[in-house]
């Protein structure tokens, strides 16, 4: 019978197939070891020479890295093993050859990586990455879904901007143009006035033409959106959302955490309250170290490190300055050259992973800011009507999937979150 080396310790005495591909393989003497791969982990597969098939040592001899190959043996329980398990082997067969795979062990330079993305997601460490990404994904949907939010999905091809129009990505919508989506926050607004607590997630788009170790150009982002929250209950909410997501992936992929020699305990910490700076606060808290900083600045990355730097847990910006933020942001009634807006930053100098806050009500208000902006009133004519007919409260942000999972996996870069990252200058393969 076939098995899944995830499923192992449910046959152990029992003879097995395995089907998989050679990660390594070594001899000594009369013992020959392969460490075999089938996706769900890995198995060391022993052969003793007189007490396996006879022709499986012949075969073992032709074996190369990532070719595809069919064992049998039996399973025993081996602590000192990748997995807890080994397989006493019996038979070896090649079912489909691999020549000069690209990707040895030895260190190659990340272009190279990249150009075999495709091949190095095989790899123990992008294994893990992945792994940790799927477990993130999954605990934003439970999050959601076990508080009573509706999953709307926005639309990719969108009419207008929602983040501004610097970073749009235009494409052809036959004979007229549409934009890759930005941002399905507009939407979620609709959504939060038909549903009341509603959530979108799903893959964004921003031609960002400059390479950080933070931007994609394609990534993928929740966005949560809730009737009658204010800026407060908002913060709330994402506090609450990124203490179940954190605690949650430690819990269910420490083995990958590990495996990617990943300083957890920094992690063990992130749960709520989160400090929470007024904009002006955290102004000061700049100057003390970038004495080029000016009252009214956005952030640069530098800039939200040294605010993060001063706490062991992620930390809330809020009441940036109206004129540094989005048309949608509802600007705060007792002084409104600040906007009810929040982002939070998280630990270890990852910067900005949530953006969001109140948006504005008034329709009056809001027909003022899409001039403002030089947005043209005519594409916003739906969202304005949300303003109309019972136009009411209501909040939301939205999570950067991928600045999540680096954070977590503590890693250097962005692009090793993506399966198939976009960056400025690669879309291949
Ligand atoms: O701060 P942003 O631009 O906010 C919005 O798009 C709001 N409409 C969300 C909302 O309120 N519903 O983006 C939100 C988050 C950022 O905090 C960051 O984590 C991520 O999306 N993000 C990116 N991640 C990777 N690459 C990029 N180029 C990103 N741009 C934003
Ligand atoms: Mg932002």
């Amino acid at each position: 019978m076939r098995v899944w080396i995830s499923d192992l310790k449910d046959h152990v005495g029992k003879e097995v197939q395995l089907k998989g591909w050679v990660y390594n393989s070594r001899s000594s003497g009369k013992i020959k070891f392969l460490l075999l791969r089938d996706g769900t982990g890995l198995c060391q597969c022993v052969y003793f020479k007189g007490e396996c098939d006879e022709a499986a040592f012949e075969v073992f001899s032709g074996l190369t890295q990532e070719a595809l190959v069919e064992v049998s043996g039996l399973v025993k329980e081996e602590k000192r093993s990748p997995g807890g398990f080994e397989l006493s082997a019996r038979t070896l067969k090649i079912l489909s050859p691999s020549v000069d795979y690209p990707i040895s062990p030895k260190e190659h330079g990340t272009d190279f990586l990249m150009t075999n993305r495709h091949l190095w997601l095989r790899s123990k460490r992008q294994h893990a990455i992945l792994r940790v990404r799927a477990e993130i994904i999954a605990s934003i949907r439970d999050f959601f879904d076990g508080r009573g939010f509706t999953l709307i999905d926005a639309p990719i091809f969108t009419p207008s901007a929602c983040e501004g129009t610097s970073t749009l990505f235009e494409t052809q919508y036959f004979d007229d143009k549409a934009y890759l989506s930005q941002s399905g926050q507009l939407y979620m607004e609709a959504a939060a006035a038909a549903f009341g607590k509603a959530y979108c997630f799903g893959p964004t788009f921003r031609a960002e033409k400059s390479k950080t170790r933070r931007h994609l150009i394609e990534f993928w982002m929740v966005e949560p959106e809730v009737a009658f929250n204010d800026l407060y209950d908002n913060m709330d909410l994402a506090e609450q959302f990124m203490e179940y997501i954190v605690q949650r992936t430690l819990k269910n992929r420490a083995e990958e955490l590990k495996s990617i020699e990943r300083d957890t305990s920094g992690l063990e910490k992130i749960k709520g309250p989160f400090p929470r700076l007024h904009y002006e606060e955290a102004c000061k808290i700049i100057k003390k170290e970038n004495p080029d900083f000016k009252d009214g600045d956005d952030f640069g990355a530098p800039d939200e490190t040294i605010i993060s730097s001063q706490f062991d847990k992620p930390v809330f910006v809020h009441h940036y300055p109206a004129a540094i933020k989005a048309f949608y942001m509802k600007a705060d009634d007792d002084d409104p050259k600040y906007s009810m807006s929040c982002d939070l930053l998280a630990t270890e100098g990852y910067g900005e992973i949530i953006g969001g806050g109140q948006r504005e009500e008034s329709v009056q208000t809001l027909i003022g800011k899409i001039e403002e902006h030089s947005l043209d009133q005519k594409d916003f004519d739906w969202y304005l009507d949300l303003r109309k007919y019972g136009t009411f409260p209501h909040s939301g942000f939205g999570l950067g999937l991928e600045r999540c999972v680096a954070w977590i996996c503590g890693l250097n870069h962005i692009r090793e979150t993506s399966p198939f990252p976009r960056l400025y200058g690669r879309y291949h393969p």
